[in-house]
């Protein structure tokens, strides 16, 4: 049960427009993948998904956008609900401190990415879900459309191209990973998958409702079964927590205080365990890749609201 009211989050909803309209303006959206470079930038959008199925949606949360990196949360989750800890041997849990596509930090640690979130640590958990699945694009994309309730959940051929036609720094990190033995399958077969993931088109209010396992100690949203154990849920959220805004982290938790992941499409999923999941959505990144006005909402939402697991 949320212990919000109905009428609290629509006040809270209500006013969120009014309350982040100074941070646009301030950020830009990710040009290093040209096809999300040219999206409008005043775009927002927020949706709310109660553990007890209630849905609260304000401004473009029905709008399809890039999940990016939103989608580590996905991988990460399909990967450890097929295999056990094991995969802690080969990405760390530790938050970077670096930025997201840091080719550095892979070199001195000799080839164990920091964590699953970083896109070192995804490709690494790409390869070992790749040992795990038959058809990989597709068991991906109707795991994500089961968590969405949604079979509108799809690929953006455009954007995979995109990232595929500048994808030199992913591509140096997979063959950096290959080089440490951390990289079971070829190269090009793991970033092929990878930005697919990255690739899924969602709306806001798919992704409220698809996070809400992890709301509700990994209990599929829509189904009568676990999507991961409740131990793995804490562990996602706990890694979100630490890890899932990259070189942020440390400010997410101090201004917002809630599992947290973004994607340079302008996405951040937050997790209020026991009560819901909140997506917001707009384009506009600050420096580290996270959305600015996403990033005020979240603030203003925790504000407003008291809800924060601290
Ligand atoms: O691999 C990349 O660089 C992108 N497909 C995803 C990066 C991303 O979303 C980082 N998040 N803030």
């Amino acid at each position: 049960m949320t212990h919000l009211s109905v009428a609290e989050i629509e006040r809270v909803m209500a006013s969120m427009p009014e309350a982040i309209s100074n941070t646009f303006g301030q950020g830009q959206p990710a040009n290093y993948i040209p096809a999300l470079a040219g999206i409008d930038s005043g775009k927002f959008g927020m949706a709310i998904s109660t553990v007890d199925g209630r849905d609260f949606v304000c401004g473009d949360a029905t709008e399809m956008f890039s999940i990016q990196s939103i989608s580590k949360v996905f991988n990460l989750s399909m990967a450890i609900s097929h295999m056990g800890e094991e995969l802690f041997d080969r990405v760390g849990v530790e938050p970077s401190g670096t930025a997201f596509n840091s080719l550095s930090q892979l070199e001195y640690e000799n080839g164990i990415p920091r964590n699953p979130f970083i896109n070192a640590g995804a490709l690494v958990v790409t390869d070992a879900l790749l040992g795990h699945v038959t058809s990989p694009k597709q068991e991906f994309l109707s795991f994500v459309r089961g968590l969405a309730n949604n079979i509108d959940v799809h690929y953006d051929e455009e954007v995979f191209r995109s990232e595929y036609d500048n994808g030199q720094r992913n591509t140096a990190l997979a063959n950096y990973l290959k080089s440490f033995g951390n990289l079971n399958n070829h190269v090009s077969r793991v970033l092929d998958f990878y930005f697919y993931q990255c690739s899924l088109s969602m709306s806001c209010q798919d992704l409220a409702r698809a996070f809400r396992f992890l709301a509700q100690d990994g209990k599929h949203p829509y189904k009568d079964k676990q999507v991961v154990s409740k131990r793995k849920a804490r562990r996602i959220n706990s890694l979100m927590m630490t890890c899932g805004t990259y070189d942020e982290a440390g400010e997410f938790a101090f201004n917002v205080g809630l599992p947290c992941k973004s994607g340079v499409g302008g996405g951040i999923v937050a997790i209020i365990p026991g009560e819901m999941s909140i997506c917001v959505w707009s384009p506009e990144l600050g420096t580290k890749g996270n959305s600015l006005p996403g990033t005020e909402a979240l603030k203003y939402f925790v504000e407003q609201t008291g809800h924060s697991v601290f």
